[in-house]
């Protein structure tokens, strides 16, 4: 499988190569946006490739569409959580569940750990209960899976913000979620992408292995081919 990651800044360049010339990421098969980026840039990609749409929302959602005001902010809380709504067109959010892409299982956890009244944004506590509530939807997929004599698929993470001690920094709001690491060491994912950590050696990759996870800062965009237990990741200047 092979997809394309974006998130967190416009990616000029992917732009121009959607442009001039489509074919280099045409068969890419779905497209990930792990957050932060705004509803036109991703709707553009995905109508311009014409493939599915997986997407998590990072913390600045709000403040960038709805306004400041706290009273929008709380009505948009209310609309969004538990009512499937979707805040990029053609897309899917993946915040807080799972979806069976390809061979594989894709878990979504969007938003960062709290550090004002914002929207998108969680205390440990809360993406604990996420974390447990995906652990059970991934569990009752393996239970389907095996009474129907299928393979058992691999995992795929994404996240908005990063995993406690990898790639995260040491203000609230770019610290890693603790919980997000328990879920690494209990259901082994093979690949976990996330965005929010401005990287600034953007042109080299940041990537590290932990356990049996490959661990990918996606910040603005990557192409990540997967192939049975080989992953390989490229910038889109490597096209
Ligand atoms: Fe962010």
């Amino acid at each position: 499988m092979k997809i394309l990651a974006v998130s967190d800044v416009e990616d000029k360049l992917l732009e121009k190569i959607i442009e001039k010339t489509p074919e280099k990421v045409k068969s890419v098969d779905c497209i990930f946006s792990c957050g932060d980026l705004q509803g036109d840039y991703i709707e553009y990609i995905t109508d311009a490739l014409s493939k599915s749409l997986y997407y998590v929302v990072g913390n600045h959602y709000a403040l960038q569409f709805y306004g400041k005001e706290l009273k929008k902010r709380h009505l948009l809380k209310k609309l969004y959580f538990g009512k499937g709504m979707r805040l990029h067109f053609g897309g899917i959010d993946m915040h807080g569940r799972i979806e069976i892409v390809g061979d594989y299982i894709v878990a979504g956890f969007g938003g960062a750990m709290r550090y004002n009244p914002g929207f998108f944004q969680f205390e440990e506590i809360e993406m604990e209960k996420l974390v447990k509530k995906v652990r059970a939807d991934i569990l009752r997929q393996r239970i389907i899976d095996f009474l129907l004599f299928r393979k058992r698929k691999k995992l795929i993470a994404m996240s908005h913000a990063p995993i406690a001690g990898v790639h995260d920094k040491s203000d609230k709001c770019h610290k890693g979620f603790k919980c997000f690491r328990d879920f690494l060491f209990k259901e082994k994912p093979i690949l976990w992408l996330h965005g929010h950590i401005h990287f600034e050696g953007q042109s080299r990759r940041q990537e590290t292995m932990l356990d049996e996870t490959l661990i990918t800062n996606v910040y603005s965009s990557k192409i990540i081919e997967i192939k049975k237990s080989e992953i390989k990741t490229l910038n889109v200047n490597e096209l």
